[in-house]
Order: structure tokens, then C-alpha cells, then sequence
């Protein structure tokens, strides 16, 4: 099994990142973890190469989490919320998944064969708005060809009680894993 864990957020030593290492102690198989704020993956700057071609222009390390995407079994989008929404370098990284609207919009191709589960791990500081954040999560796993996504896990209020330390967030947590190392 393959599992590949999108962290929006920039803290080494943060929420986000608590969360997602509780969660990859429980999970079989691989992980592979793209931290937005320290990979090497540029924006998409619609230059439109995908509208005709197979792929993306830019060269650089999406080009191996393209691959990683089409043979894995599981995605994690896990994020701070900032003004409501996912981090800005994680939307950065999510723009990169425009080639995979091109090819069906533009050309009626499919090219992600192999469907995945997902989930989306949020924290948030104490306003407990997750809708918006929710809601882009889902539509860049629907991208990857995720549909099956446990419901949202969202620790609301970081600047009291970390969220390691939040109980029901910590039981979601394990949820996610059995939900992933269960068979189809
Ligand atoms: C620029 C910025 C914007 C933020 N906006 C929100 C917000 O809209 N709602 C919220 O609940 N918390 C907000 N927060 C708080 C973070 O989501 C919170 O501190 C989170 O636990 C940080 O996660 P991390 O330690 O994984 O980076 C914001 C923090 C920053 C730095």
C-alpha cells in the first residue's frame, strides 16, 4: 500500500505535522510526505501545454509525484488553515494538478487509472471555520481521481491545546488508518 501525505504547513515541529506522524505509525505500506513549503514544486502558470499534451511543462519535482500519484493507493491532504482556506504553498502545489483537468476537460482522456482513498486532516487556531479549506481539499483529491474520503478530521483549537494533545482528533486519527489499511 501507498500513501501519499500533501502537508500544507510550514512548522517543523507543528500541529500538522504531529498529526500526520500519529498517523503514519498506524499505516501499512509506504509513505511519501511532499512538505509544500520545502519541496522543489513551482506553480502552475497556464502556460496551456496541457491543453494539447500529455503531462506538465515544468520540470521539477512534481514530475515524480505525478508518478507517485498514479501508482498510489491513498492521499492525505493535511493542512493548517490560514484565512480559511489551505496554505498558499499548498494551493500552489494543488495548481499542479490542473493537467489532470486539461487531459478529460480538453482531450476526454482519464488519465488517472487506478482510483484512490482520501482524507483530509485540517487544524485551525480557534475559529472553527473548516468549510472553505474542506471544500478545496476535496476538489484537488477529486483531481487525483479520490472520491472515497473519510469524512473531515479537524482539530479547531491549536492556540489552546495542541492538536497532539486533542483526544477525539487523536481517535479520528486512528479511524483514517483503519479506514486506509482496510481492503477496498
Ligand atoms: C497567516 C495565518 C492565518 C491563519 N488563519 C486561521 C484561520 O482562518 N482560522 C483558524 O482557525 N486558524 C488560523 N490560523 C492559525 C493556524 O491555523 C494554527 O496556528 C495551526 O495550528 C497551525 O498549524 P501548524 O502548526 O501545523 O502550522 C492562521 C495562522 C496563520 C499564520
Amino acid at each position: 500500500m501507498k500513501t501519499l501525505i500533501l502537508n500544507g504547513s510550514p512548522r517543523e515541529n507543528g500541529d500538522t505535522i504531529a498529526l500526520i506522524n500519529k498517523l503514519i505509525q498506524s499505516l501499512q505500506g509506504e509513505c511519501r510526505i511532499v512538505n509544500a513549503y520545502r519541496c522543489n514544486i513551482s506553480p502552475c502558470v497556464d502556460c496551456r501545454f496541457c491543453w494539447k499534451t500529455d503531462g506538465c511543462a515544468i520540470n521539477d519535482e512534481m514530475q515524480e509525484i505525478y508518478s507517485y500519484i498514479q501508482d498510489c493507493d491513498n492521499i492525505i491532504i493535511a493542512s493548517p488553515i490560514y484565512f480559511s482556506e489551505l496554505t498558499g504553498k499548498l494551493l500552489d502545489v494543488g495548481s499542479r494538478l490542473q493537467r489532470y483537468f486539461c487531459a478529460s476537460y480538453f482531450r476526454g482522456e482519464t488519465p488517472i487509472t487506478k482510483s484512490k482513498k482520501g482524507a483530509v486532516i485540517l487544524v485551525g487556531g480557534g475559529d472553527g471555520r473548516v468549510e472553505k479549506a474542506y471544500e478545496t481539499a476535496c476538489t484537488l483529491l477529486h483531481h487525483m481521481d479520490c472520491y472515497n474520503i473519510f469524512d473531515v478530521v479537524y482539530s479547531h483549537n491549536t492556540n489552546v491545546v495542541p492538536a497532539i494533545q486533542d483526544q477525539q482528533v487523536l481517535e479520528e486519527i486512528d479511524q483514517i488508518a483503519m479506514f486506509f489499511n482496510t481492503e477496498k
